[in-house]
C-alpha cells in the first residue's frame, strides 16, 4: 500500500515539474517575441543596443551598468518611459513587463 502511494506521489510530482518547466519556457518565449517585436529596434536583438537606440541614449543591457539596476527600476523605466525611451505602461500588462525584465536579465554576460 505504502509503495503504491509513493509511486503515485512520485508520478504526480514528476508531471507537475514537467508542467511547471514547460510553462516557464513558454513565458520566456512570449517575452522573447515581445522583446523582438517592440524593443529590439532600439535595444538590439542581443541587448547591446542598435545604432539608432545608442544614438538616443539607450544603455547596453549586457553591462554591469544595466544589470546592476534593480528589477523595480527597470520595470519603472519600461512602464513610464525615460527621455527617448517610450512608455509601455498603457500598452503592456504588468506581467508582460515583468517577463521583459526577466528577459533583459538573460543578456547578462
Ligand atoms: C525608440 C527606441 C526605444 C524603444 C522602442 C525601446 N526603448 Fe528602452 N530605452 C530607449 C532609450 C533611448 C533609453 C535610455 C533612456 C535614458 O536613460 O535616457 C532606454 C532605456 C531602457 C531601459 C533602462 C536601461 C537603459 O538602457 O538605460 C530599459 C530597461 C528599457 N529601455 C527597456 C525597454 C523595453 C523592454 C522595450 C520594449 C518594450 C524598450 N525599452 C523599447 C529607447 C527605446
Amino acid at each position: 500500500m505504502k509503495t503504491i502511494k509513493m509511486q503515485v506521489f512520485a508520478t504526480v510530482t514528476a508531471i507537475a515539474v514537467v508542467f511547471a518547466l514547460s510553462l516557464s519556457a513558454h513565458a520566456q518565449n512570449a517575452s522573447e517575441t515581445l522583446y523582438k517585436s517592440k524593443c529590439a529596434a532600439c535595444h538590439g536583438a542581443d541587448g547591446a543596443g542598435s545604432a539608432t537606440g545608442k544614438k538616443m541614449g539607450a544603455h547596453d543591457f549586457t553591462t554591469a551598468e544595466v544589470q546592476g539596476m534593480a528589477d523595480a527600476e527597470l520595470s519603472t523605466i519600461i512602464t513610464n518611459g525615460k527621455n527617448k525611451m517610450p512608455k509601455y505602461g498603457a500598452s503592456l500588462k504588468p506581467e508582460d513587463i515583468k517577463g521583459l525584465v526577466a528577459y533583459i536579465r538573460t543578456f547578462k554576460k
